[in-house]
C-alpha cells in the first residue's frame, strides 16, 4: 500500500479510492500525511469487505435451513426475471421487497460491526436514572493518573436488533417482518445512526442485492448433507462453525 501511495504522489493515476483521497487534498501546502492515506484505505478494506461477506454467508445459512424462505425469494427472482438469459439488474433489485426483506432479516440477527454506536458525550446526562459524566475523573487509577477522560458511550445495537420487548420472537428467522407497516425501524441499525454512520451504507445494500439475486437466480443452492452448523456469538458480532457452512 505504501508503494502504491508513492507512486501515485509522483503522478500515476487510476480511477479508484485511493485517487480520489489524494485528490480531496485542498491545500498543497500540508498534504495528507502518508500514514493518515493508509488508515483511511485500511479501513475502507476492513469496513468493506468482512461485513458484506459475513452477512452474505449468514443469509446463505439461513436461506438453507428455511425451505418456505428460500422458496420464496426464488420465485420472486423467477417473477422479476423470468428470461433465465436477463441477468439480474440492481435497479428492479433494489424494488423487490421480498430480497430486501431478506437481507434486513440477516442483518438483524447477525449484525456485523454489532459494537454498537461508540460516542463522546459533550455533556453530563442522565439516562436510566444513572448521570453520565462527561469527564471521568481517572486519579485512582494506579495506570494513568491525574488525568480527566471523556466518557465514551456505547450504545448495543446488537441488543436492541433481537430485544424480546421490540421484536416478536426475535430469536427466529423471519423475513415477513420487515414487510410488515409497523416495522420498529428504530431498533434495526446495522449501519448505525446519526452523522457517523457508515459511509459505505448505500455501497453495501448494493453489493448484498446483486450478489444475493444473481446467485439464487441463475444457481440452485443446497447444503451438503451431515455437516454441523455451529453459529456462535463472539464478543460484539458472530461467526460461523470453524469449518464454515458448505452449500452446492
Ligand atoms: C453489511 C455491510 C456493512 C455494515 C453492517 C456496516 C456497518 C457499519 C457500522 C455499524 C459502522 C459504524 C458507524 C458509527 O460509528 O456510527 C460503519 C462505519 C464505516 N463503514 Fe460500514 N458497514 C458495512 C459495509 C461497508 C462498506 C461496503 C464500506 C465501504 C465500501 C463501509 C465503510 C465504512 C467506513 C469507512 C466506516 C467509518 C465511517 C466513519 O468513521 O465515519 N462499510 N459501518
Amino acid at each position: 500500500m505504501n508503494d502504491t501511495i508513492q507512486r501515485r504522489k509522483n503522478g500515476e493515476r487510476c480511477n479508484d479510492l485511493l485517487q480520489k483521497i489524494l485528490d480531496a487534498e485542498e491545500d498543497p501546502e500540508d498534504p495528507l500525511d502518508d500514514f493518515v492515506v493508509f488508515l483511511h484505505m485500511g479501513l475502507f478494506l476492513q469496513a468493506g469487505s468482512e461485513t458484506v461477506s459475513n452477512t452474505l454467508s449468514f443469509c446463505f445459512i439461513e436461506l438453507m435451513q428455511n425451505s418456505l424462505v428460500y422458496a420464496k425469494l426464488v420465485d420472486e427472482l423467477r417473477d422479476a426475471f423470468p428470461s433465465r438469459d436477463h441477468m439480474p439488474d440492481h435497479e428492479t433489485l433494489r424494488r423487490i421487497p421480498y430480497l430486501n426483506a431478506v437481507l434486513n432479516e440477516t442483518m438483524r440477527m447477525y449484525l456485523q460491526a454489532g459494537q454498537g454506536i461508540r460516542r463522546i458525550i459533550d455533556k453530563d446526562v442522565v439516562l436510566g436514572g444513572y448521570l453520565i459524566p462527561k469527564e471521568r475523573d481517572l486519579k485512582q487509577n494506579l495506570i494513568v493518573k491525574g488525568y480527566f477522560f471523556q466518557t465514551k458511550i456505547i450504545a448495543s445495537t446488537s441488543q436492541v436488533a433481537r430485544d424480546p420487548t421490540v421484536w416478536s420472537e426475535p430469536e427466529k428467522f423471519k423475513s415477513e417482518r420487515f414487510l410488515e407497516e409497523d416495522v420498529p425501524i428504530d431498533a434495526f441499525m446495522p449501519f448505525s445512526s446519526g452523522s457517523r454512520n457508515c459511509i459505505g451504507k448505500n455501497y453495501a445494500y448494493m453489493e448484498m442485492r446483486l450478489a444475493l439475486g444473481i446467485l439464487v437466480h441463475r444457481f440452485h443452492f443446497e447444503f451438503v448433507l451431515e455437516q454441523e452448523v455451529r453459529i456462535s456469538r463472539m464478543a460484539s458480532t458472530w461467526s460461523k462453525s470453524h469449518r464454515g457452512a458448505l452449500c452446492k
